[in-house]
């Protein structure tokens, strides 16, 4: 994956942006930069695989993956995991639109959301996947992220660490390190873990 450089808005949006207050990256992402989610190079420092195993859904769990994008991850996760059900879920329906487009969308297990659809996943996920997200999410949003998870489920956020140098990915400043990723969860009431970090991320294992 290659830099991410400015995240300007390209093209009219097609709804009102919601507020995104207390986020670290101040533009959301830009759907026009969404071919940089498709490029299999970040399989070598995100391993799908590793995504898989640490999510370790239960069998028949509902998956949601929080700011699926283009669905690379959801997919990855649908195929490995035909026992679970994976809803990809974006603000942006442009995103969507994208993983509609591809020829894994019709997979049986795999399905998309929007906002609209949010009540019906609160509350009600086995696992939740926040894959380079944390540091586009507002206060409320974010306080919404922490509210899917089921009483037994929990949230793993795996996001760019500004405490390691990369080659790739948005500005260190747009980002954060683990330990101040760990304090914003921790104040919207999460029991957060540390686990072992990738290449040039951070993973932390978030309860409600
Ligand atoms: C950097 S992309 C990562 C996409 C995907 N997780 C991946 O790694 O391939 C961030 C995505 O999160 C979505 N997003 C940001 N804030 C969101 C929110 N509050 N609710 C739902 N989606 C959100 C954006 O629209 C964008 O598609």
């Amino acid at each position: 994956m290659k830099r991410h450089g400015s995240n300007t808005q390209g093209g009219a949006p097609s709804k009102p942006h919601r507020p995104r207050h207390g986020a670290r990256q101040p533009e959301r992402f830009d759907p026009a930069h969404a071919a940089l989610l498709d490029d299999p190079e970040r399989f070598d420092y995100l391993p799908p695989k590793r995504v898989i195993e640490l999510l370790d859904p239960p069998a028949g769990a509902l998956v949601v993956d929080y700011g699926a994008g283009t669905g690379t991850y959801a997919i990855a996760i649908a195929r490995a995991r035909p026992d679970v059900t994976v809803v990809a879920y974006d603000e942006q329906p442009q995103m969507l639109k994208r993983l509609a487009a591809k020829p894994e969308a019709s997979l049986p297990n795999l399905r998309m959301a929007a906002p609209e659809q949010f009540a019906e996943l609160r509350g009600r996920c086995e696992r939740v996947l926040a894959l380079n997200v944390l540091h586009e999410l507002g206060d409320r949003a974010l306080k919404e992220l922490a509210a899917l998870p089921s009483a037994a489920g929990f949230v793993l956020l795996i996001d760019w660490n500004a405490g390691v140098e990369r080659p790739v990915g948005p500005p260190r400043e747009h980002t954060y390190d683990s330990r101040e990723a760990l304090q914003r969860l921790q104040a919207v009431g999460l029991r957060v873990e540390e686990l072992k970090p990738m290449r040039y991320h951070f993973v932390l294992r978030a309860r409600g």
